[in-house]
């Protein structure tokens, strides 16, 4: 039995639902850990691109079992466009895709409320993806929030739809001075969705521990990244979940000591979308080109992406946070072409050097990187498929961020198809 977290490294995009999708392969069972559909996960197979938000991205190989877990955050309608883009497409979810009971549910009034929120903040917004996510999970840790399980059972969904709707409209129509929700209106809606969905809402922690325990291999897909974590990410420019590793354990209801491998998705360079500080972003032709080459657009509101270049500083508080036990290298491809690259090893600020993640938002956003600079490559990388047919100069880059980082880089992508990968180490 192996079970293999899949975990953003950097600020989310960073090439997760490719490696999701390639090791799929070898896995019984998918299951995502927390988030919602503010994730946008892109698979790309002989040229057909699927981008998945909800649905774990090892759907797209058949007879996997696909966990959404009680970490994540549920917009039914967007689950349910997401099932049936997929049915489309010829890709079936039924008795596949399982829904964890205890997973929340977003609700209308959740969008209303961040919508007004991040308006009210104005220069200070924190850019989010705008699907509901902040106030969702601030309904569950306030304990307000309604389950997926209630949507099974109407007396009770109507009830706590009723009770937060009598606060929620007061703050509306008082203090944000915006149209009141009707409670009628969204009892009808949630009630054909879960009509739909009912099938699907089953105990996920007893399915993936009893797979786990008869020596399946699991995989656990992250959403998002480690940058963006509630507890550990560029607080207040986060996402509202645990993102790292440990997430898997809490937003699925499996036991640390059920975790075999931790890898650590990481982009050859950095990128970031919404607000927030970025120490080595690159707002010049290079960041420009590096966004055109790597087509750097959110998969989920198409906002383009903010990049820079490759941060130690950033991975190295990744590998510690995550207990990583190796790093997948993705978009190497993007860096062909270029003279020289440069690899952030520390941050100057106000005469201090930080060679580890400075938490204070002051740092981060007036801090000036200090870069090694290293020799590119001229060669095309795009598709490659072992490691020694690599250019020298793209073996030494994964070399010096190996002896870098002190930890493997275990596998390197090389383009966005399946089968465009060169893999050091068996994760299974
Ligand atoms: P995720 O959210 O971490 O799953 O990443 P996204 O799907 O949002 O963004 C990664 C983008 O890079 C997607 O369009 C992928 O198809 C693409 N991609 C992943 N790996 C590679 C790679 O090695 N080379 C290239 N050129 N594109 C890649
Ligand atoms: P995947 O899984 C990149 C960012 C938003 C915003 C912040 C908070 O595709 O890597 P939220 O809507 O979550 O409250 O927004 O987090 N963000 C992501 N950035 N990739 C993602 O997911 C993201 N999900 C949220 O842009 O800055
Ligand atoms: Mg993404």
């Amino acid at each position: 039995m192996s079970t293999v977290v899949i975990v953003g490294t950097q600020w989310g995009d960073e090439g997760k639902g490719k490696i999701v999708d390639f090791l799929t392969e070898k896995a019984e069972v998918v299951a995502r850990y927390q988030g919602g559909h503010n994730a946008g996960h892109t698979v790309v197979i002989n040229n057909e691109k699927y981008i998945l938000h909800l649905i774990p991205s090892g759907i797209l190989h058949k007879g996997k079992k696909c966990v959404i877990g009680n970490g994540v955050v549920i917009a039914p309608d967007a689950l349910i466009s997401e099932i049936n883009g997929l049915k489309k497409r010829g890709i079936d979810t039924d008795g596949n895709l399982l829904i964890s009971k205890n997973a929340h549910v977003i609700m209308p009034y959740h969008t209303a409320i961040e919508k007004e929120n991040e308006n009210r903040k104005g220069n200070k917004k924190i850019g989010t993806t705008g699907r509901g996510i902040g106030p969702s999970y601030t309904d569950k840790v306030a304990r307000h929030g309604i389950r997926m399980m209630d949507l099974l059972t109407p007396d009770v969904f109507k009830e706590k739809l009723s009770a937060n709707l009598t606060t929620i409209n007061f703050l509306l129509e008082n203090f944000y001075k915006a149209a009141p929700l009707k409670a009628d209106a969204i009892y009808d809606e949630y009630m054909k969705y879960a009509e739909r969905l009912s099938k699907y809402i089953a105990d996920t922690d007893v399915i993936i521990n009893n797979k786990i325990d008869s020596g399946e291999n699991v995989l656990f897909e992250g959403a998002q990244g480690t940058l963006l974590d509630i507890d550990h990410g560029t607080y207040p420019f986060v996402t509202s979940s645990n993102t790292i590793a440990g997430g898997a354990c809490t937003g699925l209801g499996v036991g640390p000591t059920k975790i075999s491998r931790v890898l650590g998705i990481a982009k050859a360079y950095t990128t970031r979308v919404g607000e927030g500080p970025f120490p080595t972003e690159l707002k010049n032709a290079i960041g420009e080109s590096i966004r055109q080459k790597g087509r750097e657009f959110g998969a989920t509101t198409g906002r383009p992406r903010r990049c820079g270049w490759l941060d130690m500083v950033i991975l190295k508080y990744s590998i510690r946070v995550n207990g990583l036990t190796g790093i997948a290298l993705t978009k190497m491809d993007i860096l062909d072409g270029m003279d020289k690259l440069k690899i952030c090893v520390g941050y100057k600020h106000n005469g201090r050097l930080y060679e580890e993640f400075p938490k204070e938002t002051e740092v981060l956003e007036n801090c000036e990187p200090v870069y090694e600079e290293v020799e590119g490559w001229k060669e095309s990388t795009l598709g490659i498929k072992g490691f020694d047919k690599l250019p020298a100069n793209a073996k030494k880059y994964i070399k010096k961020i190996e002896e870098m980082l002190k930890t493997e880089v275990q596998i390197i992508s090389t383009g966005q198809k399946r089968d465009e990968i060169i893999v050091l180490k068996e994760q299974f």
